[in-house]
């Protein structure tokens, strides 16, 4: 925790492993599990698990260990899963067709409501049971249904156009996957740049630096 209370990013980056880790316990029906338990779980050290924890508060009790759901729930509390952000997605594509239809985000605090192409010829086609709108309808829809987040699986070279016009419109989160890092010149917006390519490189360096 910093000095001003807030929580540190390197601790709100490690909770959606938490929150995953302790859905699994829940699904096996494990109701508290101890630190050092946790700690051989997720790879991480015990001492390393406390300490993240009282950052909210400390949830363990001494030789009873973490209640499981109790837990995941304060974390997912924090996260914000219990919320409902209206979210959009642009870019119909191999990979926002992927995205809308593999990523659960009801689980995890947002609903996606429309998925938008400049593509006319995907107009109508549906992912799920969302239709495929086109992109004129944007500024109207944002207008209605107030979405404040945003998935961008388009081209880099069309991001940042769209991402200001979608700032202008509201918008105050990006899931971002465009090959383009995000910054938006505005106070009180979120934005998260996601390249797989760059996990694939860090998993290229620890091949390349195997022991023989
Ligand atoms: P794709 O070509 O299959 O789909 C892109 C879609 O965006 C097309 O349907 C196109 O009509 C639409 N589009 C283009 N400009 C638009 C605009 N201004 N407004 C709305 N829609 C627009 O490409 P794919 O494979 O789905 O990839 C999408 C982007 O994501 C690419 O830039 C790609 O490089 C990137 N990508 C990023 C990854 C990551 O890890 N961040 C992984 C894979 C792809």
């Amino acid at each position: 925790m910093s000095k001003d209370g807030s929580i540190s990013a390197s601790v709100i980056k490690r909770l959606p492993r938490y929150y995953r880790f302790l859905g699994e316990l829940e699904n096996k029906k494990v109701e508290r599990i101890s630190s050092r338990e946790l700690s051989e779980l997720m790879k991480l050290t015990a001492s390393q698990i406390r300490q993240d924890l009282n950052c909210f508060g400390g949830f363990g009790q001494q030789g009873y260990g973490y209640h499981v759901s109790e837990l995941r729930k304060e974390i997912g509390k924090i996260l914000g899963v219990d919320k409902r952000f209206r979210t959009i997605l642009i870019g119909a594509g191999n990979l926002g067709k992927a995205i809308a239809s593999h990523i659960n985000f009801e689980s995890r605090g947002c609903v996606l409501e429309a998925i938008f192409d400049a593509n006319p010829k995907l107009t109508g086609e549906t992912v799920g049971d969302l239709p495929i709108r086109p992109t004129d309808e944007i500024e109207r829809f944002c207008l209605e249904r107030k979405p404040v987040v945003a998935v961008l699986c388009i081209p880099k070279a069309a991001t940042q156009e769209i991402a200001d016009k979608l700032v202008e419109l509201g918008i105050k989160a990006f899931w971002n996957f465009s090959h383009y890092d995000l910054s938006i010149d505005h106070d009180n917006i979120v934005v998260e740049n996601v390249h797989l390519g760059d996990s694939l490189l860090t998993l290229t360096y620890g091949a390349n630096n195997l022991t023989e």
